[in-house]
């Protein structure tokens, strides 16, 4: 065989290898996912009173569980946002790596998101989740930035991540959380570690309340 042919196998090679991790990876998206809808269901805050919001976007139901725990502890009211374009499955990933990859050139090429606006105006404290793609938030939350104002609010960040995230993105989507008006901002996040061998659901709860909540975090 001429050295096109070996050329042409390797290629093939490394091909059919990188949509084996990319079904892999899909694979387990799924399976989370449908783990974690049942968990932790939340109950809605006390009488719509609550002064605090918590407003999340996940694809594979990690920061949801997150942000059902967090809204559960804080007696919260809880929103969750919709990108249709990051669905579970092949398509939804490719589009997740390929508009995360965008965001870095072009701060203004944001998703659609479901609600693209919240009135804040009850709450006094806005906790904003997402998961960490390309090292920084993902897509949607920026989105949900871009289109509200956070005048005189606390903003919590959150993400859940599997093992990096930059610190200059949390630093830049603070800057954008200042300029619509907030008062202060945190960063919180959970790491559940690489797939195969993550953070049990239960685990990933139990770090947010060591971690997010016990006295010595908020001392
Ligand atoms: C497109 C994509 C990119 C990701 N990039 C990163 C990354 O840069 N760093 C990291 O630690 N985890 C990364 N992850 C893993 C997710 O942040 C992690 O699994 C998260 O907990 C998923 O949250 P969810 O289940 O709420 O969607 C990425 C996941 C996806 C789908």
């Amino acid at each position: 065989m001429s050295l096109m042919h070996w050329l042409l196998i390797a290629l093939a090679l490394v091909v059919v290898a990188a949509l084996g991790v990319l079904l892999a990876v899909t694979w387990i998206e799924s399976r989370q996912a449908r783990e974690l809808e049942g968990k932790k269901p939340y109950t809605p805050a006390t009488a719509n009173a609550s002064r605090t919001a918590v407003v999340y976007f996940s694809r594979s139901g990690n920061t949801a569980l997150a942000a059902r725990h967090v809204a559960q502890r804080l007696d919260a009211q809880l929103f969750s946002l919709e990108a249709p374009d990051y669905q579970l499955g092949l398509g939804g990933l490719a589009h997740a790596l390929k508009d995360a990859n965008a965001l870095k050139e072009k701060p203004g090429a944001l998703p659609d998101i479901t609600p693209r606006t919240i009135d804040l105006t009850p709450f006094d404290t806005v906790w904003l989740g997402s998961p960490v793609w390309l090292y920084s938030p993902a897509p949607p939350i920026w989105a949900f930035v871009e289109h509200n104002r956070f005048d005189g609010r606390h903003v919590v960040l959150f993400n859940t991540f599997n093992s990096h995230f930059g610190d200059d993105r949390i630093a830049a989507l603070q800057a954008k959380v200042m300029a619509r008006g907030a008062r202060s901002f945190e960063h919180r996040h959970v790491l559940r570690g690489r797939m195969m061998r993550q953070l049990t659901p239960d685990e990933m709860l139990r770090a947010i309340d060591d971690e997010w909540f016990s006295p010595q975090a908020n001392p």
